[in-house]
């Protein structure tokens, strides 16, 4: 069975997952989460490309690179999903199904929280579902690259 490649993108801050704000964001650290997503990978015939930067520029180069060696990205865009035409502008360029992820409700945040510049060029978005939020974009991911979950 062929593999399809999904680069999961994690924005700024994100590599202090566990121990930043964890009334907000849960205990579990960002290794932790890269570690759900390979296991969820595995389940669902996805190669995953797990990354973490909390610079626009690598983001966008890896956006960039992407344009050939994957099929779909999974991004948590962190602070950038309210501020970055930029990272939108990637996303767009690279012509692949993207799904938007956030690990809290944005929406029962502060307002500024509220508009993402990701989601109008997003298949699917999932907010507030913790990290589990990584595994629900993949599978739905795996659905849109036609893959089935081997069982
Ligand atoms: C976040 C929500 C953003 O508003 C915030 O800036 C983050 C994390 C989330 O996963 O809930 O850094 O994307």
């Amino acid at each position: 069975m062929s593999f399809a490649s999904v680069l999961v993108l994690n924005g700024p801050n994100l590599n202090l997952l566990g121990t930043r704000e964890p009334a907000i964001y849960g205990a579990e650290t960002l290794d932790d989460v890269a570690a759900l997503c390979r296991t969820a990978g595995e389940r669902l015939n996805l190669s995953i490309d797990f990354r973490q930067s909390n610079a626009e520029h690598q983001l966008i180069d890896w956006l960039h690179a992407a344009r050939t060696d994957i099929d779909g990205v999974v991004i948590n865009p962190a602070a950038y999903t309210h501020t970055s035409v930029a990272i939108a502008d990637a996303l767009t360029a690279i012509e692949k199904p993207v799904i938007e992820v956030h690990i809290s409700n944005v929406h029962r945040r502060e307002a500024f929280r509220h508009h993402s510049y990701v989601s109008a060029v997003a298949e699917a978005i999932i907010v507030g579902c913790g990290t589990q939020g990584y595994v629900l974009a993949l599978e739905r991911m795996a659905t849109l690259l036609d893959r089935k979950a081997a069982r």
